[in-house]
């Protein structure tokens, strides 16, 4: 190892606070650091190849070392480094507000700029509490979301997530946030107490259940339904057939904001441009931020529906709200470059033709003893490992704390693949490449998920 290298190192380990992650892992260890990106992999410290399998963090969709981002953020730093949205524009945040307008469905044409994907959160929260006092429907504040959905760590956005775990040394977050179940298809069995619901009968059941919960906690006091199109925490819950469509009618019949938190599915992940449109439903509110500039830069976005913008068109109002760095003029820069590459190389359509191909060669690790569902869309794939098939029987804790973080994160990166074993609902690895990869990534993914699969099952 050279000086510079060992450096580094000692450096992450002295100083750097690393999120979500236990510390200790690393007290025998180094950190694994990464120091450059080509294509779908990356490279660390020592040279090392490893497939991305995770896009970054759902992030990197045209792939790493992409120079002509690099330039557009170089160039827009030049001219204007910086200057803030507060009572004032500048041309790449106008520009990209018009360019996400013209992609998003229905009249969602209003931008709200953040630079990340919990503050879209909790900006889209706080707007419709606003929103309701304005319109003269002040009780209404209360936020509705999914078990073991992730929605982001500041304080209204954790409230918002359905991760007891993540939330429990914060409390008390912000009140007013309600639990319903999630589209979880594969254990609808135990969810519902009903055997043998078809996908279409679930995703009935499950939206039902948030009229349920507005009726319990008053129509009069309900703001928002926050839902992903695919649900990630948990292993990629995508929505029964009509789960969406039902979702809709219901915030229609309370008049209650839906908001798709699209912060993972939002550009080109489910291989459309905005989740929603994957699944044919047209949201009050989106969320979104990661893939807008495929990570060369940070940025979010709360995009709302026009008609929630009107009662802040006249008089003293105004939303008192912002963050310094939303809609920095780099990264706004960075994002229009980035949808020139979508555009260029029909990104879009290369997920949309790919996502059969990506879907097979993770459906034939079913055949592995410890694979008991292939689930997700577009490129974004969960696969749920269980103890028994037959069952459904899942892994004790014990079990789950050996062999997610024990062996399979460990041994899945030794073997090149960087990609994620969560067990924040029941035990999946998480799949979302870059969204250039192609069959030949996949055949990559597919071989490495079959030996440590393997291994995996073998010492149990
Ligand atoms: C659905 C969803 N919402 C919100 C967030 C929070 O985004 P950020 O980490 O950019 O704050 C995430 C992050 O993974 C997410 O997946």
């Amino acid at each position: 190892m050279t000086q510079p290298e060992h450096d580094v190192l000692k450096a992450a380990q002295d100083n750097l606070w690393l999120h979500f992650t236990r510390h200790s892992a690393y007290q025998q260890s180094e950190i694994p650091t990464i120091v450059r990106g080509e294509g779908s992999y990356v490279y660390d410290i020592h040279g090392k190849r490893y497939l991305d399998g995770l896009a970054g963090l759902f992030v990197v969709q045209v792939g790493h070392g992409r120079h002509e981002l690099a330039e557009a953020a170089a160039k827009q730093a030049q001219e204007l480094a910086f200057f803030p949205l507060w009572s004032y524009a500048h041309p790449k945040a106008a520009e990209l507000a018009q360019r996400l307008a013209a992609h998003t469905p229905g009249e969602l044409n209003r931008i709200f700029f953040t630079t990340g994907g919990g503050e879209a959160v909790e900006t889209a929260w706080k707007l419709a509490k606003q929103y309701y006092k304005l319109i003269g429907k002040p009780l209404k504040h209360k936020v509705i979301s999914r078990q073991i959905a992730y929605h982001g760590t500041p304080q209204g956005a954790l409230s918002i997530t359905g991760i007891p775990a993540f939330k429990q040394m914060f409390e008390p977050l912000v009140p007013g946030s309600i639990r319903v179940p999630n589209t979880n298809h594969y254990r609808a069995d135990e969810i519902t107490g009903v055997p043998g619901m078809t996908p279409e009968q679930y995703g009935i059941w499950a939206a039902e259940r948030v009229a349920r919960a507005i009726e319990m906690e008053g129509p009069d006091t309900v703001a928002a339904v926050f839902a992903e199109p695919v649900q990630n925490a948990g292993g990629c819950f995508p929505p029964p057939p009509g789960y969406f469509q039902r979702l809709r009618e219901i915030c229609d019949e309370y008049d209650v904001l839906l908001v798709s938190d699209e912060v993972i599915c939002a550009f080109g992940r489910l291989g459309t441009m905005f989740g929603g449109q994957k699944f044919d439903y047209v949201p009050d509110i989106i969320t979104c931020a990661k893939g807008m500039t495929s990570g060369y830069s940070p940025i979010g976005a709360m995009i709302a529906h026009e008609r929630l913008f009107e009662p802040f068109k006249g008089g003293d109002t105004m939303f008192a709200h912002g963050y310094t760095f939303g809609g920095h003029p780099v990264s706004a820069a960075v994002a229009l470059a980035n949808l020139d590459i979508f555009e260029r190389e029909d990104l879009l359509g290369h997920v949309t033709a790919n996502e059969p191909r990506f879907r097979q060669t993770l459906d034939d690790l079913r055949d592995l003893p410890i694979v008991g569902d292939v689930r997700g869309s577009g490129y974004f794939w969960g696969i749920e490992l269980v103890k028994d098939k037959t069952t459904k029987e899942t892994f004790n804790a014990d079990e789950s704390e050996r062999l997610l973080r024990g062996f399979l994160s460990k041994a899945l990166y030794e073997a090149g693949l960087y990609c994620r074993a969560d067990d924040r609902g029941d035990p999946v690895i998480q799949l979302a490449p870059p969204l250039i990869a192609g069959q030949k990534e996949f055949d990559e993914i597919g071989e490495i998920l079959r030996g440590v699969l393997a291994e995996a099952w073998a010492q149990l």
